[in-house]
């Protein structure tokens, strides 16, 4: 197994609000890991504070340690950019920028100055369109509006657009929530090709889905970290009561 990011001991607060408690868990290379909860449980604070997204909410704070390869996020060594270059972040509601499809898939490697001239940058708008089967439905219309692409299209060209950067960590936040069950489909294969290769953690409200995608599944409750284990442990077999609940649709 192999340790991508250490979180220990993190909480964060959103003013008096204490949103995660205490929470310590790995992310690793080798697993997709599901981040599982009722409500306001912490999911998606988590994953902020893991590409430090929480130092844009004003108001916010976070404790503990977390790294990444061994590094601390919140060293002075520590470039908050490229830091979000390496732990990429896909969100609930598909948000391509207002720009072509290329250009959105394109914008990253060229800020971050991952491709040299036109040739370079095609091959990996290319590559990327590939890697979550948009290309051959997109290849003849690459200058239209990402907006105008279907919504289950906008959340691959999203998650090309995170790809192009090459980032080592994929955070998603509910990525199919938006879409029906056939593009919901094909972001979970993604999720299955893209696995070993990238550490993902996925946040999600479906238990199937919980189930079909991820070996390591998460289960928050209050901001606290339950339970945490191989995922076919927790649904069949979890230990803490309140995980049973949640799963078999007791509360949630
Ligand atoms: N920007 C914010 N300002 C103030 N409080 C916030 C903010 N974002 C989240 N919170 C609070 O922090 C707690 C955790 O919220 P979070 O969004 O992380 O939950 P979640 O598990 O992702 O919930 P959901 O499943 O509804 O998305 C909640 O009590 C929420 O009200
Ligand atoms: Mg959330």
């Amino acid at each position: 197994m192999t340790v991508k990011i250490a979180a220990r001991h993190v909480s964060a607060f959103y003013g008096d609000v204490r949103a995660l408690d205490d929470v310590s868990i790995d992310i690793d290379t080798d697993h997709v890991t599901a981040l599982i909860g009722p409500s306001g449980c912490g999911k998606s604070t988590l994953l902020r504070t893991l590409n430090r997204l929480t130092d844009t909410v004003p108001g916010a704070r976070v404790e503990g340690d977390i790294r990444l390869d061994g590094r601390d996020i919140h060293g002075r060594d520590m470039d908050v950019v490229e830091l979000r270059a390496r732990v990429g972040m896909v969100f609930q509601k598909p948000n391509p920028f207002p720009k072509s499809i290329y250009e959105n898939v394109a914008y990253g490697p060229r800020i971050h100055g991952l491709a040299r001239g036109r040739g370079e940058l095609d091959a990996v708008v290319e590559t990327s369109l590939r890697r979550t089967g948009l290309w051959d439905e997109v290849k003849d219309r690459l200058s239209d509006r990402g907006t105008a692409l279907s919504g289950g299209q906008q959340q691959r060209l999203c998650i090309a657009r995170a790809l192009a950067i090459e980032p080592e960590v994929i955070l998603m936040d509910e990525p199919c929530s938006a879409l029906d069950p056939i593009a919901t489909a094909r972001i979970e294969e993604l999720i299955g090709a893209l696995s070993g290769r990238y550490a993902i953690a996925i946040v999600t409200h479906n238990m199937q889905q919980a189930a079909r995608v991820s070996q390591r599944t998460a289960f928050f409750h209050l901001g606290r970290l339950v339970e945490y284990g191989d995922t076919s442990d927790i649904f069949t077999n979890p230990r803490a009561e309140r995980t049973k609940d949640y799963i078999t649709g007791r509360y949630g």
